[in-house]
C-alpha cells in the first residue's frame, strides 16, 4: 500500500524506478493521475498527466485527495521556483519552513462547511519539521547544498512577477517564489500528512537581475534533488510529535472527519 509521494512539477514527469502506466483515481473533486514507483512511493505530477494544467487550474484537491484515499501519510513536494535573494543561489536548492499565500480564486479547503463541516488547520509549522530533518540529513549525505530555512512566496501565476511585486515579496520576508506551493502545503495539512517543501530556483526574481533569465538545463539538479527526497522518504515514518496528525482544529464547531480510505495503524 502507498505510504509515501512525491508531487512534482516543472521538468519533473517521471522519478527513477517509476512505472510509466498512470493510475487514474476517481476523487469527489474530479480525477487525479498517479504513478506508482519502487516499494510504497507513488509520483504525481502536478500538472496531470499530459503537463499541460497551469498552476492556476491545477486540481489540487483532487491531487491530495487521490493520495489521501491510497493511503500516503508523507508527501514532498518539489518546486521550480525563482530566488528572491542571491543566497539561494540559481539552481541551488532550499527546504520550505514557511510560507506568504498570495494567490487567489483557488479551492484551496476541503472544510468548505455543510458535509464537509468548518475546520481551521494550525499553520505554526506548516512544514513537517520531522521530514524537514531528514532531507536535510540526507542532502549533507549525498554531498548536496541546500537552504535549511526558507519562506515560499505563491503566486498566482501563470505570468512571473514585476518589479514591484518582487519588492513586496521580499520585504514581506520571501526567500523563494513559485505558483504551486499553495495551496499543496495547506491542503496537505487539512489531511494530516506530513509534508515538506523543497525548491529549486530556476531563475532570479526580477530586480536581483536586469531581465528574467531562467534556466533551461537543471537535469543534474533535478536528479540530484530527486535522489533526497526518494532516500528521505524511504523508511520515514508516520507518527506524532510534529503536530502533522490532527493539526485541525474546529474551534468548537461540529468535528467533521474526512474519510481515510486506510485508516492509519
Ligand atoms: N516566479 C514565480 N514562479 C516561478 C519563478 C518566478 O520567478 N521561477 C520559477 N517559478
Amino acid at each position: 500500500m502507498p505510504k509515501h509521494a512525491i508531487i512534482a512539477g516543472t521538468g519533473i514527469y517521471d522519478l527513477p524506478g517509476f512505472d510509466p502506466t498512470p493510475v487514474v483515481v476517481e476523487t469527489p473533486f474530479g480525477p487525479a493521475a498517479y504513478n506508482r514507483c519502487q516499494g510504497d512511493l507513488v509520483f504525481l505530477p502536478r500538472h496531470g498527466l499530459h503537463h499541460d494544467t497551469p498552476p492556476h487550474a491545477i486540481n489540487y484537491r483532487a491531487n491530495f485527495w487521490a493520495l489521501h484515499s491510497l493511503g500516503v501519510e508523507s508527501v514532498v513536494a518539489a518546486y521550480a521556483v525563482g530566488s528572491l535573494h542571491r543566497s539561494i543561489p540559481l539552481r541551488g536548492l532550499a527546504l520550505m519552513t514557511d510560507f506568504i499565500d498570495r494567490t487567489n480564486g483557488r479551492a484551496d479547503t476541503f472544510y468548505t462547511g455543510g458535509d464537509w463541516g468548518v475546520g481551521h488547520a494550525d499553520m505554526s509549522r506548516p512544514y513537517c519539521p520531522r521530514l524537514g530533518k531528514v532531507i536535510l540529513e540526507q542532502a549533507a549525505a549525498q554531498g548536496v547544498e541546500i537552504v535549511p530555512k526558507a519562506t515560499y512566496a505563491a503566486t498566482n501565476g501563470p505570468r512571473f512577477e514585476s518589479p514591484a511585486e518582487v519588492r513586496l515579496l521580499t520585504a514581506w520576508g520571501g526567500d523563494v517564489v513559485g505558483m504551486t506551493g499553495v495551496p499543496e502545503v495547506a491542503l496537505a495539512r487539512e489531511l494530516g500528512m506530513h509534508f515538506a517543501g523543497v525548491g529549486l530556483s530556476m531563475n532570479l526574481a526580477v530586480g536581483l537581475e536586469e531581465e528574467l533569465a531562467v534556466v533551461r538545463d537543471l537535469s543534474a539538479q533535478r536528479a540530484a534533488m530527486l535522489s533526497i527526497l526518494q532516500q528521505a522518504l524511504q523508511g520515514f515514518e508516520d507518527g506524532p510529535g510534529c503536530g502533522c496528525v490532527g493539526a485541525v482544529d474546529f474551534l468548537g464547531a461540529t468535528k467533521m472527519s474526512i474519510p481515510r480510505a486506510h485508516p492509519r495503524t
